[in-house]
């Protein structure tokens, strides 16, 4: 019997991912720029099971149908289709991180099952093809595939894949804001914005330049700049979200205290940075040293945890 687990962290983007090029090949509509997160790993098997009918999706401890099983099965057809198998598997994932809470489960999830599925179905895959993999499951999965920073290239099939960029010494002091699944999936409110806000092309030109911005930023380990880059980012793309019809909102009136309290610490000299993914949770971004200072302030408004940068995914037996 064939089985093979895999295990990837969350990653947590500056410069965000929201909106398709193609949608049948998960393709963005601009590049994005990640954190790869050393803390609430997923953990999935996956099994071959030579002798059953269909596939069959557990996601913490539960036997799941409808769309994360679909989302799932289809994902493994697109493994068995380059593997040449027609194979059913048992595929059984534990999420640590709050599942659909805007704290990247779909990126942890599909990283996880690119690894353990490609490797069960007999492919042996490089680190950038295994990142495109990852993409077709859920885009931002294509960046958990590399440790610590990434760009996830925007581009064809081939071309879009995400790399390690070099980058400063910084931590993440995640602040959870309510860690229940969202009413609106991010793949939903992403289709949704491109198809009714007048501001997504602007988004989309905007988030182009922003994204070289923030590389050469990176690049220069320039902290605060990163940081300016990183929160502003993350309010256009939650402005953009929250003009599309009927609207989306993701930030409770917490998020939108805690985005307050960055920059009232950075007007008592701390470089801190809010940004947030599609969900109330607000990330920080910092330096190491500061992290618990960070922490502590957040500490009357939200749940914390301090992170840094993490692995990239890794086969485990
Ligand atoms: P998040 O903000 O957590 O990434 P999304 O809306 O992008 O939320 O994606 C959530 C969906 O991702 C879940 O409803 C499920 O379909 C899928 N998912 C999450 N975790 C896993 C996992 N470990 N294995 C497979 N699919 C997963
Ligand atoms: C706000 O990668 O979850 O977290 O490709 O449809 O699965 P699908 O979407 P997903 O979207 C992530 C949106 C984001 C920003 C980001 O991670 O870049
Ligand atoms: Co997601």
């Amino acid at each position: 019997m064939t089985a093979v687990t895999a295990r990837a962290h969350p990653n947590i983007a500056l410069v965000k991912y929201w909106g398709k090029a193609d949608t049948a090949l998960n393709l963005p509509a601009t590049g994005s720029l990640s954190m790869t997160l050393d803390v609430f790993p997923t953990t999935t098997t996956v099994t071959l099971a030579p002798d059953a009918a269909h596939d069959e999706v557990v996601l913490n401890g539960a036997v799941r149908e409808g769309v994360v099983r679909d989302r799932v099965v289809r994902f493994l057809d697109i493994v068995r289709e380059m593997a040449g198998s027609r194979t059913a598997a048992v595929v059984d994932s534990v999420n640590t991180v709050p599942s659909a809470a805007g704290l990247a489960s779909s990126a942890s999830g599909f990283a996880a099952l690119a690894a353990a599925a490609s490797r069960a179905y007999g492919l042996d895959l490089d680190r950038t093809a295994l990142s495109r993999l990852a993409r077709r499951g859920s885009g931002s999965a294509a960046r958990s595939v590399i440790p610590g920073f990434a760009v996830w290239h925007a581009g064809s099939d081939e071309e879009s894949f995400a790399e390690p960029l070099d980058a400063p010494d910084l931590a993440m002091v995640i602040a959870i804001v309510n860690s229940e699944e969202k009413a609106v999936s991010s793949r939903d409110a992403m289709k949704r914005t491109a198809l009714t806000s007048p501001f997504y092309p602007a988004w989309v030109s905007s988030t182009t330049e922003t994204l070289s911005a923030a590389v050469q930023a990176s690049r220069d380990g320039d902290v605060e700049r990163l940081g300016r880059i990183t929160e502003t980012n993350a309010l256009r793309m939650h402005a953009v979200i929250q003009s599309c019809d009927p609207p989306v909102r993701y930030l409770s009136p917490v998020s939108v205290a805690l985005f307050d309290l960055a920059e009232s610490l950075r007007a008592d000299g701390l470089p801190v940075y809010a940004t947030a993914d599609a969900g109330p949770n607000v990330v920080f971004l910092c330096r190491p040293k500061d992290a618990d200072a960070v922490a502590a302030a957040a500490r009357p408004l939200a749940e914390t945890m301090i992170a840094r940068p993490g692995p990239g995914v890794e086969v485990l037996a």
